[in-house]
């Protein structure tokens, strides 16, 4: 049977709600950014919750899409049942419509039922719906209206009420919510489904008896406090899960056997030279029971990871070690892992996948596609880097077997931490290598280790936050001004208190501001609120979704008085031209090093520029030259700005601005050019008015950040002078150093050939004088007991001489031993030479001997048997070391 092809599929869903009057819209990237609240998108409504709070007018009074999701941090985290069972996933896509306050419950049900059961044809008798019983501590009522409507089109049987936990749906500890709707789906066989009916197995972890389907009846907001408040409108949310449809209309029994994963599986099986069999532990907490189990549950793991990793890097998001990015790091390794030990993959393998999964979606998330050599490579580097970190970790267990060993054959929870936390190496991993070595490993010891740790991070980072207070209610969006104002008036609309490690601060939200908010890559304008009674600073400013939040350290008396809010112009200006520099610098890295650059990151403040992209190698001296050249070029074209704001986004496209991967527009845009064939980019940022304003560009420094990504960091105006000046400081310095010579750079090679001939002639005068000491001391050498010994202190300029010097003593003096001294910059230096025959007696050691005498030197060494050497910290002591040289030897030679 050839299955339903995932894109026709997702194609039906769209077409279905553009017919009920909806509008389409891309996925928004699986990013987020500007909420404090979320890493990932985690749901189809995240992207719009400031439409549900009512912080922003939606645009649309219908919207659907199919939303890249990710639930592995937060609230919703499914991660640890991905690969075990057949239905849960890291990354999923999410079918989603909206009603912003327009049609409710009575719609939403309508549809949901005839898409499935017209469109989709999923048999009647195999769906469960749910309504929300009520709750009495959040006195919220049961949704009797919900469970009325499903009577008109399925039996009482199939209509089951559901708790909070199941239907109540919240996106977060706080943010928009409301009772909510659920259709199940019994996938079970005929004979199965006789046996027990389905009606027990809705939300009871039944692999084949699953949820596909949730519609959100929002009419609350949970606050910081937990109590509920109403929303301005009633809205719907709803959300299907792509990859659990798929699995639905195909008529196979795991999400894993559609068209959305078997690509996958069938390049992961055949590269691991086996099949996949399609078998799952019972439950997501049994162990494997077969060896089939083990590689289908890692062959899944991959499957599914394998989306997070590349949706996440192509939407911006790098591997790194903090937040967002550790989170992508952390499932990337989580993959190696079961490739490694699983599947026995020793090599990077799974950047292989990449292009796979790119084609397969090209259709519907073309970023992945266009990004598909960028993506394999930062893959296929953290790959290797982690597959280094586990074979150091494999030879640190060897390591400490014979530990282990001695400790009841156990490795200790401490030891199996630090190989975690330090190593990267992970516990599961320890236990399943120990087990092969006969050693159990102290899991209860590991969890106690890593809870201490855990709550020491959080004492680290907590932060409270109160509830807004309203100061002056309004329906009004607040305003950004500051485009075209530095000072505006302004009326505080609400604010919180926030404290975060023992600090307390406050957030203020105005009915219009000149203060830009952090974003793009720009940093927050930082000024003053003033009213007639008080003046506070403002320390920044950040956003929230699309709120402007403004941080001060107190709140002003009279809250609810007339403001001026006011920027701090002169750093605002630094920033400008910090800020139109970026976009020239973008367009002229383009033009030199090649079309493929991609933004990848980028700060804008008042101090510097910092950009980062996607190039391979590093970008050569001579480029950077002429980027330079060129950026200042176009400074001095004094090319103005043509800013165009509310642009509709296909007509931006139209005017060839970059947009970046990963960012997420509204339908309108704002479009900042600088001659429209040079620079046209969609920016919310603020610029100089002429590129003349910059002044001056240079470029400080350019490195590495990552695999396949580099950074430029850059100066303008006033601070790019003073790092000239700086330089041309340090020039100076360094001629004045040299004597002034009229030209430095043959001055310095003269003095480099100066200092080459005066070394020679140093080296020849010590071997004269060598030469000479030689023949003196040579002169004292006295019998003693049968060998010819002498002591002395010397003068040479560094261990080699002494070294040399006692060589050629013990070619001109047979059976000798030979003790020899030297003061050297300061530091006491010893020498013991013996005759190879005197040696090899054994009755003498020059080692021994020179360990003895450094005594004396407060000093050690060592060598060989007849050559040994020591330093020392006692140079005042080299008379004695010397002096008893005569008296060991005598000992030795007659014992
Ligand atoms: N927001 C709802 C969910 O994620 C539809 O289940």
């Amino acid at each position: 049977m050839s299955l339903p092809t995932a894109s026709h599929v997702r194609q039906q869903f769209l077409d279905f709600f553009a017919s009920k009057g909806h509008h389409i819209v891309p996925s928004a990237p699986i990013v987020v950014k500007d909420d404090p609240t979320l890493l990932f998108i985690n749901s189809g409504m995240a992207p719009f919750k400031d439409y549900f709070l009512g912080n922003k007018p939606a645009p649309y009074k219908r919207i659907a899409d199919t939303q890249k999701c990710l639930r592995v941090s937060g609230k919703h985290n499914d991660l640890e049942e991905v690969g075990y069972d057949t239905y849960h996933h890291t990354m999923f896509e999410m079918l989603g419509n909206w009603s912003f306050g327009d049609y409710f419950k009575t719609d939403a049900i309508a549809w949901a039922w005839e898409l499935l059961t017209d469109v989709f044809k999923l048999e009647k008798d195999r769906l469960y719906v749910t309504y929300f019983e009520g709750d009495q501590a959040d006195g919220t009522a049961a949704d009797t209206e919900t469970q009325r409507l499903w009577r008109q089109y399925t039996t009482d049987d199939r209509i089951l009420p559901g708790n909070k936990k199941d239907n109540f749906w919240e996106m977060g500890d706080t943010g928009p919510c409301g009772p909510c709707t659920e259709i199940h789906i019994d996938l079970r066989s005929e004979e199965e489904r006789a046996q027990k009916p389905g009606r027990e197995l809705v939300n009871a972890d039944h692999p084949q008896v699953v949820e596909i389907w949730n519609n959100v009846f929002m009419e609350f907001q949970r606050l910081a406090d937990k109590s509920l408040v109403k929303l301005p409108e009633q809205s719907v949310d709803t959300g299907m899960g792509f990859e659990r449809l798929m699995m639905a209309v195909s008529g196979v029994k795991s999400n894993y056997d559609t068209d959305v994963f078997q690509p996958l599986i069938q390049f992961i099986a055949n590269e691991a030279g086996i099949q996949y069999h399609g078998t799952a532990p019972a439950t997501v907490n049994d162990q494997p029971a077969t060896e089939n189990e083990k590689t289908d549950i890692a062959i899944r793991v991959i499957a599914d990871h394998i989306r997070t990793i590349s949706f996440a890097i192509s939407d911006g998001q790098l591997p790194s070690n903090v937040k967002a990015g550790y989170v992508i790091r952390r499932i990337l390794r989580r993959a190696v892992r079961y490739a490694f030990s699983s599947l026995g993959f020793k090599q990077p393998f799974l950047y292989k996948l990449v292009p796979v999964l790119a084609d397969q979606m090209a259709g519907i998330f073309p970023e992945l596609k266009q990004q598909t050599q960028f993506v394999q490579r930062v893959v296929e580097e953290e790959e290797i880097a982690f597959l280094k970190t586990l074979e150091n970790g494999l030879r640190r267990l060897d390591a400490l077997e014979d530990a282990a060993r001695q400790n009841g054959n156990r490795i200790d929870g401490k030891t199996a931490f630090e190989l975690s936390d330090t190593f990267g190496f992970p516990l599961d991993l320890t236990a399943l290598i120990a087990r092969e070595k006969g050693l159990t490993v102290d899991e209860e010891g590991f969890k106690k280790e890593l809870e201490q740790q855990k709550s020491r991070s959080r004492n680290a980072q907590e932060t409270e936050q109160s509830d807004w207070t309203v100061v002056s209610p309004s329906d009004e969006q607040p305003a950004f001004v500051g485009y075209d104002l530095d000072e505006a008036p302004a009326k505080i609309l609400r604010y919180r208190k926030t404290t975060a490690k023992g600090k307390t601060e406050y957030q203020v939200v105005l009915d219009q501001t000149p203060f830009y908010a952090e974003s793009g890559g720009q940093i927050g304008d930082t000024g003053y609120l003033t009213s007639p009674l008080s003046k506070v600073r403002v320390l920044d400013t950040k956003k929230e979704n699309d709120l402007i939040v403004h941080t001060v350290l107190e709140l002003p008396q009279d809250l609810d008085a007339d403001f001026s809010a006011k920027i701090d112009h002169a750093r605002r200006e630094l920033i400008r031209k910090n800020h139109t520099a970026t976009h020239l610098l973008q367009a002229t890295l383009r033009e030199v090093i090649g079309s493929h650059v991609q933004q990848k990151g980028s700060l804008v403040n008042d101090k510097l520029l910092r950009f980062d992209f996607s190039h391979f190698t590093k970008v050569t001296e001579d480029q950077l030259r002429q980027i330079e050249r060129l950026v200042n070029q176009r400074i001095r074209q004094q090319i103005p700005l043509d800013e165009r704001r509310n642009v509709p986004i296909a007509e931006a496209k139209n005017l060839g601005a970059m947009a970046l991967f990963g960012e997420k527009y509204g339908e309108f845009v704002r479009v900042i050019t600088f001659d429209k064939e040079y620079s046209v980019e969609l920016c919310g940022g603020t610029h100089v008015r002429g590129t003349g304003e910059i002044g001056f560009f240079k470029i400080t420094s350019e490195s590495a950040v990552g695999a396949g990504v580099r950074r430029i960091e850059a100066v303008t105006g006033e601070t790019a002078e003073a790092y000239v000046d700086q330089q041309l400081d340090l020039l100076n310095q360094v001629r004045e150093a040299l004597g002034n010579p009229q030209h430095l750079l043959p001055g310095i090679q003269k003095q480099t050939e100066e200092i080459a001939a005066l070394r020679k002639q140093l080296e020849q005068f010590e071997l004269q004088s060598l030469s000479q000491q030689k023949d003196q001391l040579a002169a004292q050498v006295k019998p003693l007991n049968g060998v010819n010994f002498l002591a002395a202190q010397v003068q040479v300029s560094s261990a080699d001489g002494l070294k040399t010097l006692a060589y050629q003593l013990r070619q001109t003096v047979e059976n000798l031993v030979l003790v020899l001294g030297a003061d050297i910059e300061g530091k006491p230096q010893l020498a013991v030479m013996l005759a190879d025959e005197i040696a090899q007696a054994g009755k003498l050691n020059a080692t021994t001997l020179v360990r003895e005498l450094a005594k004396e030197i407060q000093g050690g060494g060592g060598g060989q048997p007849f050559f040994a050497t020591a330093g020392g910290k006692n140079v005042a002591g080299l008379g004695a070391a010397i002096g008893k040289a005569e008296a060991l030897v005598e000992k030795s030679i007659s014992a």
